[in-house]
């Protein structure tokens, strides 16, 4: 968590910022939330492709600003992790072992919300989780292509194997992203409705490292670790959306990744984490720092997603 003084010294470097900040100060808002609203928002312009630029000087102002905000998060949330990194492996296999190990110990792994959802969530309580999900998704495909620059062959081989299994292999009806619009679709869900600052935070995470080439093995463990954990999770929310009757093929992004991920997951560790690892033992702390930094922001989507789900429905007290 980032302190209101290290957010005051980023916002101070930045007029844009300062200004935009006075703008749509909220006083109920905490200093994370008013960031994180911020740094989602700018994504959207940030990678939409545009016909062009009406104020060069103050786009360029205004990416400073935010990529200084960016980076008092972001070192923030490494300051946080840094004694799980301290004992992390820097040979490959004895790597590869402890990141897989992370599938049952890391951070916010077996988290009870996830047998709820598949057991006992109602329709509504579905969807709100699904929008909070929704609007965290920062794009895997993006973030594989703008991870793979410049890496060396074999990893970026792999990325561009997951990021063309991503694609449908070709055919639009096969590309992952839409299969989520459908379900969205489906579900009439509000996806502009009210987001948890918690879930944005995990979307501006993984902007942040994609983006940054100074964080590009943070972002490689970051994605790696997405594949490893995501097959369970997707495995209990289908069960949940069939529980609820939600047909196959408006579930099929969660049908698809509870069984894919695996296979990817054990690609990416072999063809990308180990030889990354084997050619420069040095990367071993910042792929394993990226892991935990991504189970970290999950986490804290978990306990925020129990306590409004919960809370609201007080026959899950307890549970
Ligand atoms: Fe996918
Ligand atoms: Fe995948």
């Amino acid at each position: 968590m980032f302190h209101a003084a290290d957010i005051g010294t980023g916002i101070a470097q930045g007029a844009y910022m300062s200004r935009l900040l006075t703008h749509n100060r909220d006083s109920s808002a905490s200093p994370e939330e008013m960031i994180h609203r911020l740094l989602a928002a700018s994504h959207a312009e940030r990678f939409s492709p545009s016909l062009g630029i009406t104020d060069f000087e103050a786009g360029l102002e205004q990416e400073c600003s935010l990529r200084r905000i960016e980076r008092v998060f972001v070192e923030a949330e490494r300051a946080a992790v840094a004694p799980l990194v301290e004992r992390v492996p820097t040979d490959a296999p004895g790597f590869v072992q402890w990141f897989e190990s992370l599938k049952l110990t890391g951070p916010g792994q077996n988290d009870a919300l996830f047998p709820w959802l598949a057991q006992h969530a109602s329709h509504e309580q579905m969807c709100w989780f699904l929008q909070q999900e929704l609007a965290g998704e920062a794009g895997f495909e993006d973030l594989v292509a703008l991870t793979q620059v410049k890496l060396p062959a074999q990893a970026k081989l792999e990325l561009a194997r997951n990021y063309w299994d991503e694609m449908g292999q070709g055919k639009e009806s096969g590309m992952h992203g839409p299969m989520l619009a459908a379900l969205a679709d489906a579900l009439h869900l509000n996806t502009s409705g009210h987001t948890v600052w918690q879930s944005l935070a995990l979307g501006n995470l993984m902007v942040a490292l994609a983006t940054a080439r100074h964080y590009a093995y943070q972002s490689v463990g970051a994605l790696g670790v997405i594949e490893l954990t995501a097959p369970g999770r997707s495995e209990l929310v289908n069960a949940g959306l069939k529980r609820l009757g939600i047909g196959g093929a408006a579930r099929r992004y969660y049908a698809l990744h509870a069984t894919l991920d695996v296979r990817h997951s054990q690609a990416w560790n072999r063809e990308a984490l180990f030889p990354l690892i084997e050619a420069n033992p040095e990367v071993a702390p910042l792929i394993a720092e990226g892991a935990l930094l991504r189970l970290r922001a999950g986490e804290r989507c978990f306990d925020r997603y129990r306590y409004e789900l919960w809370s609201r429905d007080q026959s899950n007290a307890g549970a």
